[in-house]
């Protein structure tokens, strides 16, 4: 499925390139605005159908959990270490507040789910801003917050945010445009956990993620 549909895609895309640095001949205006239109849409149309392919081996990863005790702060502490350069370049802080916590689980997908996160939280919030990772045990689950000094989420986006390919009124910052994805591969993740992943109301962006300790497959 793939490369079918990479390969034409890829071959308009590099046509459209051709014609707009002129390499089989000059253009005039109208032409350059024609060329130029064809040449954005096909590197969007290229970025989505890549994620969509990215979401759909998403999906089928998610049917399919390689569980070990996973140490989460360690874990978590990883995921931020990952993002500390993107937050110094922007003078954002970020502040980790987990106790040593086991949960059962896939590690390599807990650790996109806290990616995708801390990644949206960095980005959403302003320069100079500041995000949390806040996690706590609770009887037989585990409870992780990602805050941000950002704008949050509108109320009428909570739940369409984890829908693939939303992208809601807040502007992130970077050069390169998302693609509305992680949050829905986010809640694919810990569904498949038995978990559960949300929009905390109130000041700021704040995303919780519940697990359970000793994650039951749903059925
Ligand atoms: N921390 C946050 N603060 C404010 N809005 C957020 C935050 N995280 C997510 N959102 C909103 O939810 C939308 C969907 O997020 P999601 O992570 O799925 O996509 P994305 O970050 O835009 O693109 P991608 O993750 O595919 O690169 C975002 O476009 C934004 O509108
Ligand atoms: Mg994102």
């Amino acid at each position: 499925m793939s490369h079918e549909l990479k390969t034409p895609l890829a071959s308009l895309r590099e046509g459209a390139e051709l014609l707009h640095d002129e390499v089989g001949g000059p253009l005039e205006p109208p032409q350059r605005k024609v060329v130029g239109i064809l040449r954005d849409n096909s590197i969007k149309l290229q970025r989505m159908i890549e994620g969509l392919l990215d979401y759909q081996r998403a999906l089928h990863a998610a049917a399919s959990l390689d569980r070990s005790e996973v140490r989460l702060d360690a874990l978590l502490r990883e995921v931020t270490d990952a993002h500390l350069l993107e937050a110094t370049a922007r003078r954002q802080s970020v502040a980790l507040e987990v106790p040593p916590l086991v949960v059962e689980g896939d590690a390599e997908k807990l650790r996109t789910v806290f990616d995708n996160l801390v990644g949206n939280a960095l980005k959403f919030a302003p320069d100079g801003g500041a995000v949390r990772v806040v996690a706590a045990a609770e009887s037989g689950a585990v409870h992780v917050d990602v805050i941000d000094s950002g704008p949050g989420v509108p109320a009428e986006e909570c739940e369409s945010i984890f829908d693939s390919f939303f992208q809601g009124r807040a502007q992130g910052a970077g050069r390169v445009a998302g693609s509305g994805l992680g949050l829905a591969i986010a809640r694919e993740f810990v569904q498949a956990h038995g978990g559960a992943i949300s929009v905390v109301e109130g000041e700021g962006g704040h995303f919780r993620v519940v697990l359970p300790r000793h994650a039951e497959l749903p059925e």
